[in-house]
């Protein structure tokens, strides 16, 4: 099929569920992806914040024909392999966790955590603390409970009710935060860094105040790590740049370096509640994505590699700094997760980039977003903040 026919195939057959540029990729290298015509452009979205590695990466493609060399086995929940067990002990051995379970996506890692920490309270003879705090702007996901804890109308009401018993306080309040809890909380859930929501970093008053209050009122403190986690912060996990840790942790997208996946890292405290049958997935944990996120947390994890990840970022922070646009507002972030806040709307912004042979990506209205491959190279880093100087100087 040629481009056209492509995206006349996909108007015709794919639900129409997202607005998509006139173009259709083809394949990716370091940190550019290419579309049918030959044209390149620099990716500064990386699917949403997942291809940390950047395409093509040897040892990632390596992992990938190793796991494809077994043939395939399946295993649901029901047998032991190596790669689940080996991924496990390693995300425990470089995080705050005692153990993980898995599943298929970041939504999906929020909802499970939300059925642990609702199973925890009652493991401790709460019956009535089911209830989860949240707050605004965060984004949760997409299914019915993790969609109940992202505050945006447009995304619920078509689809009420929701999950009830979620309340909301504002982020970074922690006055209200205190205001909005109660003994029937059973789970804060956060996001230290918020992604969707605009780029917006936890102070750290704000997730140490959080924590104290998770302690007081006996409920769980969730850190939604989808977006920020894995490296993207400059830390290995955002929360360790804060010094405070959660009692769960919900991880997705870089995970398994583009395959989906999702896990759950949860203190021992939690895990002990949680009896067998009490969650599953068919296809969650399989031999094939564990072992290929064996090798993406390996080398995510790696000081250098995280020491070169702050470092880009600070660059990074620098260059947008030197833009000296009038129309930039506020540059956010931490790491390779960065938002420029705008005075203008950032859509058009975000076509202009196609035009300019680069992929930039939204957050919120008048925020663009930077969350590239981290492998990203400091003159890419350049090139794309000349790009994007280029683009606001000509609106
Ligand atoms: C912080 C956060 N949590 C959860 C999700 C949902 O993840 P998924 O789309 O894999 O369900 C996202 C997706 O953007 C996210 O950014």
């Amino acid at each position: 099929m040629n481009a056209e026919e492509i995206i006349q195939n996909e108007k015709d057959y794919v639900l129409g569920v997202f607005g998509r540029p006139p173009f259709v990729l083809t394949e990716g290298k370091g940190t550019t992806v290419y579309d049918s015509a030959g044209n390149g452009y620099l990716d500064l979205v990386a699917g949403i914040a997942v291809n940390v590695l950047g395409y093509g990466d040897a040892e990632v493609e390596q992992a990938i024909k190793e796991a494809a060399s077994t043939g395939m086995y399946h295993t649901s929940n029901l047998y032991h392999t190596e790669p689940h067990t080996k991924l496990a002990k390693k995300l425990c051995e470089t995080s705050f966790a005692d153990k993980v379970h898995y599943c298929l996506c970041g939504a999906s890692a929020n909802e499970g955590a939300f059925k642990f920490a609702r199973r925890y309270a009652r493991e401790h003879g709460h019956e009535d603390k089911w209830e989860i705090l949240a707050f605004s702007d965060a984004f949760h996901g997409r299914l019915f409970g993790a969609l109940a804890a992202t505050p945006r109308e447009k995304y619920q009401q078509p689809f009420e009710p929701l999950m009830p018993g979620v309340r909301f306080a504002d982020f970074n309040d922690l006055d209200d935060a205190r205001a909005k809890m109660s003994d029937k909380v059973c789970a804060i859930i956060v996001e230290p860094i918020q992604g969707e929501g605009g780029i917006n970093p936890a102070t750290p008053e704000f997730l140490s105040g959080l924590r104290a209050l998770a302690d007081e009122y006996g409920a769980l403190l969730i850190f939604d790590e989808v977006q920020c986690g894995l490296g993207r912060s400059g830390d290995l996990w955002a929360y360790q740049g804060y010094g405070v840790e959660p009692d769960i942790l919900s991880a997705a997208k870089p995970l398994a370096g583009g395959l989906p996946m999702g896990a759950i890292l949860m203190k021992q405290k939690v895990a002990d509640t949680i009896h067998p049958g009490d969650h599953a997935s068919t296809f969650a944990g399989n031999p094939f994505t564990t072992h290929v996120a064996c090798t993406v947390v390996d080398r995510v994890a790696q000081p250098s590699f995280l020491a070169d990840v702050k470092e880009k970022g600070q660059y990074l922070m620098e260059l947008l700094a030197e833009l000296n646009s009038p129309h930039i507002l506020e540059i956010r972030g931490a790491g390779l997760i960065v938002g420029i806040e705008l005075d203008i709307d950032a859509n058009p912004i975000v076509e202009k980039g196609y035009e300019a042979g680069m992929l930039l990506l939204s957050a919120g209205e008048k925020i663009v977003r930077f969350v590239p491959p981290l492998t990203i190279s400091k003159e890419e880093l350049a090139l794309a903040v000349s790009k994007l100087g280029a683009i606001l100087q000509e609106l």
